[in-house]
């Protein structure tokens, strides 16, 4: 599949093709995402909680998000790659904002940014979008600012709240973004959003009647622990086929079954390695 462009994102909107958005943050998850012909994947910064193993987002450094996204860039040469800017990358001045979106895209290979935030964050994407740089908006449920919202709840509930982000949507589309996320809002509200933008609008927890669906890969093929939110549904036990292998690999060694004779090089059979497998061949005579 060739890469998307934001042409085709906008002509899927006047067309009501619905697509769907995965995050990745290593080459191998990437890999997998390119072969299912996913369009558009986000390098989140929810790598902090997903793959660094912290309590939230806010821990998570430019540094991190550049290396996670060159992995991206190197598994999948081909997709639309969207990287986060993580906390603080883009709220001290518009001119760093600039600089770590440029990070981004010439050192983690992506082709556009996302940045959270509403009204007050338009200005910083008129910025860097001036600047040649493609941004993604991100509304409703911002986790980096989840304190200052009362936690991982859902957004707009209340019809101040609701006109605040509808508002905010209209404002980011101005200010030139090419997409807005919008995470746990309810549905009608979504689809108010949804209806009045011009660009693509991408729900996560915001109901079905948006232009995409995002999800974090982790999550969708059931990687995430007991983590399981409402807005996930899970098309794969992962964890537990993982767990399985482990175990069924240990039951093999402690039986003296693994490995067996054509899994090792014995004598004169120990000619080239077999089909497909990366072999180190100073590996195999140094061990
Ligand atoms: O960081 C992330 O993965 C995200 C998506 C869940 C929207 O922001």
């Amino acid at each position: 599949m060739s890469r998307i462009t934001i042409q085709d994102l906008k002509r899927w909107k006047q067309e009501a093709h619905r697509w769907v958005c995965l995050t990745s943050y290593d080459a191998p998850s990437a890999r997998v995402l390119a072969a299912a012909e996913v369009p558009v994947v986000l390098v989140g910064d929810s790598l902090g909680n997903v793959i660094l193993g912290h309590e939230s987002t806010v821990p998570v450094t430019m540094e991190d998000m550049v290396r996670h996204a060159a992995a991206v860039r190197r598994g999948a040469p081909d997709l639309f790659v969207v990287g986060d800017m993580p906390f603080l990358a883009a709220q001290i001045s518009d001119e760093e904002a600039v600089r770590n979106a440029g990070r981004l895209i010439q050192q983690g290979g992506a082709d556009a940014v996302k940045l959270e935030g509403g009204g007050p964050r338009a200005a910083t994407i008129r910025r860097i979008v001036e600047a040649g740089i493609p941004v993604m908006g991100h509304l409703g449920l911002t986790p980096q600012n989840a304190t200052q919202l009362g936690g991982h709840k859902v957004q707009g509930s209340d019809p101040r709240d609701a006109r605040r982000i509808a508002e905010d949507a209209q404002a980011l589309e101005e200010a030139g973004a090419f997409a807005i996320v919008l995470e746990c809002v309810p549905t009608q509200l979504a689809a108010t959003i949804t209806r009045n933008a011009t660009v693509p609008i991408i729900g996560i927890g915001a109901g079905e009647d948006v232009d995409a669906q995002i999800l974090v890969f982790h999550d969708l093929i059931g990687w995430s622990g007991s983590f399981k939110p409402r807005f996930v549904r899970r098309y794969a036990q992962v964890e537990e086929t993982m767990i399985e292998a482990v175990r069924s690999f240990q039951e093999d060694v402690a039986a003296g079954a693994f490995p067996s004779d054509s899994e090792s090089f014995r004598g004169s059979q120990a000619g080239p390695p077999s089909d497909g497998i990366h072999f180190d061949e100073e590996r195999q005579t140094s061990g």
